[in-house]
């Protein structure tokens, strides 16, 4: 099979999934369209990733999730909804636009009680987070900048206790960590050997497939 052809199964094979599973959603499409209308860059879980986040927070029981990186909040809002009654989100988000576009889609999802957006640089308010001896979280999803993967994945581990899940997207980046000579990818590198070396860890990378492949990082804290 030929680079094109192969290509087209992927996208064709994740449409497959996605009407399936992730049938359309009056809240989540509004989220991306508004996304998509403030100009912010359109790199959001796919619908059937969204699903898998879901499915994974459900599984893991999880009551409090963290989220490292917001954008606007369409990842979040299928933790959010994962979440029972009294569950909790935070999420972290750098860009103060993207934050309010989050906002607001979160808002129209009926969410806005389970979520709290906090806005930084994820190393200062995962720092204040720890330093507040805030309650372990069940879930953390590490999604923004990805040289600060291995930073991000420290404060985690502090932010933890035994069970919790701990998520990595972009594991994979088409394929840019087999590479070592691409500096863009060296930090996921270094994440995804640390998650495959720590022994409190048990870990696993699923391919993801998009456009092109990529990956989830999926680690739990031992007991
Ligand atoms: N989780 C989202 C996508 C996040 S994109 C989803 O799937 O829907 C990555 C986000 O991380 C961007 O909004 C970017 O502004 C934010 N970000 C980048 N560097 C950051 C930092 N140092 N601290 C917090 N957020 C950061
Ligand atoms: C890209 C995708 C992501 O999920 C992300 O968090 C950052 C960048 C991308 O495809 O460029
Ligand atoms: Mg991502």
């Amino acid at each position: 099979m030929n680079g094109d052809d192969l290509g087209k199964l992927l996208r064709d094979v994740d449409a497959y999934i996605g009407e399936l599973f992730a049938p359309p959603d009056a809240a989540l499409q509004t989220a991306l369209e508004d996304s998509q209308r403030a100009g912010l860059p359109e790199i959001h879980v796919s619908p059937s990733q969204g699903r898998l986040l879901q499915l994974l927070a459900e599984i893991a029981g999880a009551r409090r999730v963290l989220e490292i990186g917001t954008l606007g909040g369409y990842s979040t809002i299928h933790f959010a909804r994962a979440l029972p009654d009294d569950g909790a989100l935070i999420s972290l988000e750098l860009d103060e636009r993207h934050a309010d576009v989050a906002r607001t889609n979160i808002e129209r999802a009926e969410l806005s009680d389970k979520v709290e957006l906090r806005v930084g640089d994820a190393r200062e308010l995962l720092a204040a987070l720890a330093e507040s001896g805030v309650e372990p979280f069940d879930l953390v999803f590490i999604d923004a900048d990805k040289e600060g993967y291995p930073e991000y994945l420290e404060w985690s581990m502090k932010l933890s206790q035994p069970g919790t899940l701990i998520l990595g997207d972009n594991a994979i980046r088409g394929g840019g960590v087999l590479d070592p000579k691409d500096d863009s990818a060296r930090a996921t590198r270094q994440f995804n050997r640390m998650l495959a070396e720590d022994e409190r860890l048990s870990s696993i990378i699923l391919p993801i497939l998009r456009e092109r492949i990529d990956g989830l990082a999926i680690a739990r804290v031992r007991a």
